[in-house]
């Protein structure tokens, strides 16, 4: 008897043991359905065990950080070179995992002879390579960034002044779409591109020429993220900002990514929330496919100064991991759309709310533009507080909306913008 006793407590051991093991972001987003990805770099061709061992354990999707760029794959026209980049391939597939395609047409990291300054002959080029790379991936990449950064940053919201556009013109990226759909009709098409995670300029102007590709037919059914963002990010209005850019997205009918997330600043817990807010967002919009990042230990990362990524430089996870870790498993809910128009004013009202006697009387008035005003309030975790709707000239007291005991910041979120509210005892 007492010998199956120490078998059973020996085999507890190995399970509680292997259950500790399996914890990893890969085993709650295989059952969410969700890509969790991260970029190979040089330290993945060096075969360091530290971090293959990181993302064998923990992503279920790759991208090649540099090799699938065309100066590397396809330097000389006609002579391409896939061995590094089919060295990822195989490791992917070993371990089961989705690799994205980055990146067909860039502007950086471009091989020499596609852009030649003339229409036909670049046309041509940009073709030829997109045919030769897509080819050979098929089957292997099952979407890919057909074209990256085509916009210029913000406040312009113009296309960037790049070879592309000064050799073919602004439909160079109508002509990328419909040469990668011929080549491998079931790949899933996306348009990548940074500073354009929350509502303003630079992501308006994505919104626009997205639309406009989906109304000429053009083949396109994915928008990337690239989510370089910075710890200062994190502000209340983080979350409706990212929220309500990727709803608008999403009501277009495409796939969303967040593709190359990694975020700058030495204040660890900020940059946990930053990170935190993206994954909110990716769990409660079902639209939102993958969320990657641009690497895995900080000392690796292309902005390393910034420690931006979620292992530190002894491979050690950090309060970013943990906080990802903890929403994976314990998803949001998906939530409802904001029933008014999506926008959020860079500069906003503020006002403060004590919650005691008399002064438990901030008002809001609806100057009547917009009559009814539907208003949402969140708390800071996006969570939907109360929602009401107001009549022009009607002033509405916002403590008659909220709980008794509440305090912390408030977002009264309408059409006309957000105002910040503190709500004090
Ligand atoms: C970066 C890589 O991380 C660096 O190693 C390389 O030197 C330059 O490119 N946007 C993109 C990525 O789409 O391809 C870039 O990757 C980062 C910005």
């Amino acid at each position: 008897m007492m010998f199956f006793y120490r078998i059973a407590g020996v085999l507890l051991l190995v399970f509680t043991m292997l259950q500790a093991q399996e914890e990893s972001f890969k085993k709650y987003a295989d059952e969410l359905g969700l890509n969790i990805g991260t970029a190979l770099g040089y330290q993945f061709e060096r075969n360091t065990p530290e971090h293959n061992e990181i993302v064998i354990r923990e992503f279920n999707t790759v991208v090649a950080e540099n090799t699938m760029k065309a100066v590397i794959l396809h330097k000389v026209k006609g002579q391409p070179d896939f061995s590094r980049a089919d060295k990822l391939i195989d490791f992917a597939q070993h371990h089961g995992m989705r690799v994205r395609g980055h990146t067909l047409v860039w502007h950086f990291q471009n091989a020499d002879w596609i852009c030649t300054g003339e229409r036909e002959s670049t046309l041509e080029n940009m073709k030829f390579h997109i045919e030769t790379v897509m080819e050979h991936f098929k089957g292997k990449v099952h979407e890919w960034d057909v074209v990256n950064e085509a916009l210029e940053e913000a406040p312009t919201g113009k296309m960037r002044d790049s070879e592309w556009l000064r050799s073919i013109g602004p439909d160079y990226v109508d002509s990328a779409f419909a040469f990668a759909h011929r080549v491998d009709p079931d790949c899933k098409l996306f348009y990548n591109d940074f500073g354009t995670s929350v509502l303003g300029a630079k992501s308006d102007s994505m919104y626009a020429m997205v639309k406009r590709l989906l109304n000429n037919g053009i083949p396109i059914h994915g928008v990337g993220f690239q989510a370089h963002q910075t710890a200062a990010d994190a502000v209340p209005e983080l979350y409706l900002g990212v929220r309500w850019n990727f709803e608008r997205f999403a009501e277009l009918g495409l796939d969303l990514a967040i593709t190359e997330m990694d975020v700058t600043g030495s204040d660890w817990e900020k940059q946990a929330e930053v990170y935190e807010t993206f994954m909110r967002v990716t769990l409660e919009l079902p639209a939102v496919k993958s969320f990657v990042v641009w690497g895995v230990r900080d000392n690796d990362s292309w902005r390393r100064s910034g420690t931006p990524l979620l292992f530190d430089d002894n491979w050690e996870p950090k309060p970013a991991y943990v906080a990802l870790m903890n929403l994976l498993k314990d998803p949001p809910a998906a939530v409802q759309p904001f029933p008014g128009s999506r926008s959020v004013k860079s500069g906003h009202d503020s006002g403060q709310l004590l919650f005691n006697g008399k002064n438990r009387t901030l008002s809001l008035r609806n100057t009547g533009m917009v009559n009814p005003l539907p208003i949402a309030i969140y708390d800071l975790r996006g969570t939907l507080v109360a929602s009401a709707v107001m009549s022009a000239g009607i002033p509405l007291t916002l403590a008659s909306l909220l709980e008794n005991e509440f305090t912390g910041t408030l977002l009264v979120c309408s059409e006309g913008g957000v105002l910040r509210v503190n709500v004090v005892r």
